[in-house]
């Protein structure tokens, strides 16, 4: 385990099988229509987790990706994401599915969700790996979440602290420490 987590929430494995029902619950939701979505990773954080999802689905989807950040290098939300880059497709008249790693005061997925449909999408899915109701600002829910956490501040697998730790094959809290030293 590295030096700065306290504990592990997920092992590679345990990700491994949210991975799996994750995925076979939008096959589920996407069997039988033929309407090829538009799978969209929100960047950085949700790019392994996409990566993993898209690719153990049945269901084709097209790709795309979009980079949103609110963080920057503190543990605390601006409340205000910032698009960094741009979706390439037209989401027009399709079926968006959304892949979040995280949904914590709720700001970049109402971001995102008031941007697809405004955009005239047909329909919008999210799934996250990991919802942290106990912090959220507005009145948003994933359609469908891995994992729910209370309020401590993990890092893995796609999610950093000051854009580290994010290639960590494993999830866990990080030692406090660590954030309250910048913060
Ligand atoms: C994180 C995370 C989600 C968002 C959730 O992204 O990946 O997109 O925050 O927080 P919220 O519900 O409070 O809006 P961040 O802005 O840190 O960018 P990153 O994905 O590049 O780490």
């Amino acid at each position: 385990m590295n030096k700065d987590l306290e504990s592990i929430v997920l092992t590679a494995e345990q990700i491994e099988n949210k991975v799996k029902e994750a995925a076979e619950w939008l096959d589920k939701r996407f069997e039988g229509k033929n309407t090829l979505p538009l799978a969209i990773s929100v960047l950085k954080g949700s790019v392994f987790f996409f990566c993993d999802v898209v690719r153990a689905m049945k269901t084709p989807v097209q790709l795309d990706f979009m980079t949103v950040s609110s963080y920057g290098n503190s543990s605390q939300s601006s409340g205000m994401p910032r698009i960094v880059m741009d979706l390439a497709s037209s989401v027009e008249g399709r079926d968006v599915i959304l892949v979040e790693d995280i949904v914590d005061s709720g700001h970049t997925l109402v971001k995102m969700r008031d941007l697809i449909l405004g955009r005239g999408a047909s329909s919008f899915t999210v799934v996250t790996l990991f919802d942290k109701p106990s912090r959220r600002k507005v009145d948003i829910k994933a359609d469908y979440s891995c994992y729910e956490i209370e309020d401590e501040f993990i890092v893995g697998y796609g999610l950093d602290y000051a854009q580290k730790y994010r290639s960590l094959p494993y999830i866990g809290v990080l030692k406090r420490e660590i954030y309250e030293k910048k913060n």
